[in-house]
C-alpha cells in the first residue's frame, strides 16, 4: 500500500487512490512545543456556540454511505446526528441555478455519460489551470441537469455505495434549504449547513458569478443573518468578501489548500501569496479581517513524516485561536486509502482502519470541528473524546 494517506488536496477521489504520492508536508508551523498535547481550546464564540465542541461535518452529507451530495447522502448525515451537514458544494448551470456538485464536471457522479442526447456536450475545458475533459454543470440547464441520476464516485473503494446509483437527482442549492426547513420544523432545531463556493473566479468570468444567487437564496430563506444556521466556505477569500458585501453575516471560512497552491483569485488579481503565506500567524490575522474561521487540510493540523506515518501538531490551532479564528480541518474517511499509515489495518485499500484513534488525535489539538465523510465515526470519536 502506498505510504501516503490522502491524494493531494487537487487530485480527484478516484479508483487509484493509492496511487504514487510524496511525502505529505504540514505546511504549517512545525511541531509545537507542547509536542503532542493538547492545545488551547476555544469555543467558537458568537453564531457558533451553540455548536457542541468539537462538532461534526457531514462531508458531502455521509459519503461513505451514500452517492456524495444527495439526499439520500445529505438525510443519513442528519439522521447519524451530525452537527453540520456540508450541503452542498455549489456550481452553477447554464441558466443561474446554483446545484450540489463537488466540481462543474459531472462525469464521475453522475449517469451523464449514459445519456446519447448529452453526447456532444463533452468537452475540454481549463478549469483553475486544470485541463478537464468531460461534462460540465455550466453547459446544462437546471431541467436537463435533472434528468440525470447521481452515481457513487469511488466505487472501486465504495463498491457498497453503488446500490444507490441512479436513485437521487442532483439536488439544488434551494431544495437544500426548503429540505432544512422542513427538517428544522420536524426536530425543533435549526438544521446548520455549510455550503462551499466552488471555483467563483472560474464561473464568473463565464458570467455566472455564484455569490449573487447564493445571498439571495440565503437571503429568501432568512438564512443570511449572523446568527443564521449557515457557515460558508470557499478556497478563495475574494468570494466571501464578495459576500459580506452582498450583506450575507453569517460566519465564513476559508479553506486551505495544499501550501504550494495559490487561490484562484489570487492569481487572477495578481497577488502573489500562496497558502503557505496564509498559514503564517501575519496571513491568519488578515483572514480575521473578513471570515471567521479557516478549513485546513489535516496535515496542516498534524504534520506527517515522509513514510505517512503521524508526526507531530503543527502551531496551526494555537495560531489560528490567537488570531480568533475557528478551525474545521477536511477530511477524515474511515477507509485506509485515506489514514496515515500507522492508522491502516490490514492492505485492503478499501478496508476500514483506526479511524477512530486518527480522529482522536485530530481532536486532542483543540480543533474546533471537522469534516467527515463518516459522521456516526466522528460523533462517536467526538463523545469518547468529551468524555476523556
Ligand atoms: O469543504 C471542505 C472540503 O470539502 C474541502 O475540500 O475539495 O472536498 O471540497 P473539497
Ligand atoms: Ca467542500
Amino acid at each position: 500500500m502506498d505510504k501516503r494517506y490522502e491524494p493531494g488536496r487537487r487530485t480527484v477521489l478516484g479508483a487509484a487512490a493509492l496511487g504514487a504520492g510524496a511525502a505529505v508536508l504540514a505546511g504549517a508551523g512545525q511541531a509545537n512545543a507542547a509536542g503532542t498535547g493538547p492545545a488551547d481550546r476555544s469555543t467558537p464564540a458568537g453564531p457558533l456556540a451553540k455548536l457542541p465542541v468539537p462538532f461534526v461535518i457531514g462531508h458531502r452529507g455521509a459519503s461513505g454511505y451514500r452517492p456524495e451530495h444527495t439526499f439520500g447522502s445529505y438525510q443519513l448525515a442528519l439522521d447519524m446526528g451530525a452537527d453540520v451537514i456540508e450541503a452542498g458544494d455549489l456550481v452553477p448551470t447554464k441558466d443561474g441555478h446554483l446545484v450540489c456538485r463537488h466540481e462543474p464536471d459531472i462525469s464521475a457522479t453522475t449517469d451523464v455519460a449514459d445519456h446519447h442526447e448529452f453526447a456532444g456536450r463533452k468537452t475540454t475545458k481549463t478549469v483553475d489551470g486544470t485541463k478537464i475533459t468531460g461534462w460540465f454543470t455550466e453547459d446544462f440547464t437546471l431541467a436537463e441537469l435533472k434528468t440525470l441520476r447521481a452515481k457513487e464516485r469511488i466505487p472501486g473503494i465504495r463498491q457498497h455505495n453503488t446500490l444507490y446509483n441512479g436513485r437521487w437527482e442532483v439536488p439544488t442549492f434551494e431544495e437544500v434549504l426548503q429540505w432544512a426547513e422542513r427538517e428544522g420544523r420536524r426536530r425543533g432545531r435549526p438544521i446548520w449547513i455549510y455550503p462551499e463556493t466552488k471555483h467563483p473566479t472560474y464561473f464568473r468570468k463565464l458570467g455566472l458569478g455564484v455569490e449573487e444567487p447564493l445571498a439571495r437564496l440565503l437571503r429568501r430563506y432568512g438564512r443570511h443573518t449572523e446568527h443564521a444556521p449557515n457557515i460558508l466556505q470557499s478556497f478563495e477569500p475574494s468570494s466571501l468578501r464578495r459576500l459580506g458585501e452582498l450583506g450575507v453575516r453569517c460566519p465564513k471560512t476559508v479553506l486551505l489548500d495544499e501550501p504550494s497552491v495559490r487561490p484562484a483569485d489570487f492569481v487572477e488579481s495578481g497577488d502573489p501569496r500562496t497558502t503557505a503565506d496564509l498559514l503564517k500567524p501575519e496571513g491568519l490575522r488578515w483572514i480575521a479581517g473578513f471570515a471567521q474561521g479557516i478549513g485546513p487540510w489535516l496535515p496542516q493540523i498534524i504534520a506527517q513524516d515522509d513514510q505517512g506515518k503521524l508526526g507531530r501538531p503543527t502551531t496551526l490551532v494555537r495560531d489560528a485561536h490567537a488570531a480568533g479564528l475557528f478551525l474545521t480541518p477536511y477530511t477524515v474517511r474511515n477507509e485506509n486509502s485515506f489514514l496515515p499509515l500507522d492508522f491502516r489495518v490490514g492492505n485492503n485499500p478499501g478496508d476500514y482502519g483506526n479511524s477512530l484513534a486518527y480522529f482522536k488525535a485530530l481532536f486532542a489539538t483543540g480543533i474546533d470541528g471537522l469534516f467527515s465523510d463518516d459522521p456516526d465515526t466522528a460523533l462517536l470519536a467526538a463523545e469518547e473524546f468529551r468524555r476523556r
